[in-house]
């Protein structure tokens, strides 16, 4: 039946999702944060349930209440990310990289509450780099001989010398993934923020074998299941 086929596009797929945005402490009370929301990460794993997925859901701080059908991991760090996506990796055939990983994270972290003091100069924050998580699926994947579809979410923004689209072109090469969701960030016509926190998105996914750019457009939801059917199609065809 065509139409009990469309609705199951990821029937007995295992897809691990990762969503929201990590924070990297500072002290005990204190973190770097960012303004990920987690709708486009929860919005992939209702689409990906719908379709008839076994789901895990990797998620930092969101501001949305994960789907309950999803097995679940909550984590705090980039660092607790990266672990948690390598685990559960290990037996999935889908992963999607919607988290916001943080790039950087203190390279110490305050046991005490740091504290503003007259007698000594105001504190500078010292940053290292955290590892690229997304690379190193990639990197696993090949290691490992893995049958596996990795995808890669990227907000950009275009400048002077290059648009949105080229840097995107550029990271999809450099991150080696499938299949990489471009949105682009920044202030809107209105000056209003395009994407963070909003209900709606408009996406590129671009693939790595170069087949067209799909374009898809409306709430995260929508923009979520072109995505789940971009990738049902690639599981079709491998
Ligand atoms: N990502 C990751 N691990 C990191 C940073 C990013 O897995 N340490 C993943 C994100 O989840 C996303 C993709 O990589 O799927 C692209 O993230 P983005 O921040 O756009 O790319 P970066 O390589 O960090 O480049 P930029 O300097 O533009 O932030
Ligand atoms: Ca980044």
């Amino acid at each position: 039946d065509q139409a009990a086929g469309r609705s199951q596009l990821l029937q007995g797929r295992r897809v691990v999702i990762t969503a929201g945005g990590t924070r990297e402490p500072l002290d005990p009370v204190r973190f770097l944060g960012n303004k990920s929301s987690g709708k486009q990460g929860v919005a992939l794993a209702e689409s990906a349930l719908a379709a008839g997925a076994e789901v895990i859901l990797i998620h930092a701080h969101m501001d949305v209440a994960p789907p309950r059908d999803a097995k679940q991991h909550s984590v705090d760090t980039a660092l607790e990310l990266r672990a948690a996506t390598l685990s559960a990796a290990a037996g999935a055939d889908v992963v999607i990289m919607a988290a916001a990983v943080a790039d950087f994270r203190p390279s110490t972290v305050s046991t005490g509450k740091i504290k503003k003091r007259d007698d000594v100069a105001d504190p500078v924050i010292k940053l290292v780099r955290n590892p690229d998580i997304l690379v190193e699926l990639v990197a696993h994947r090949a290691a490992q001989n893995l049958s596996q579809l990795i995808v890669g979410f990227a907000a950009e923004t275009g400048d002077d010398e290059h648009d949105a689209r080229s840097y995107a072109e550029a990271k999809l090469a450099r991150k080696g993934c499938d299949l990489l969701v471009v949105n682009e960030v920044g202030p809107g016509e209105t000056g209003q923020e395009k994407v963070f926190g909003r209900d709606g998105n408009q996406v590129e996914i671009l693939s790595r074998d170069g087949a067209g750019p799909v374009q898809a457009a409306g709430s995260k939801r929508q923009v979520a299941d072109a995505v789940v059917r971009v990738i049902a199609e690639r599981l079709g065809a491998t």
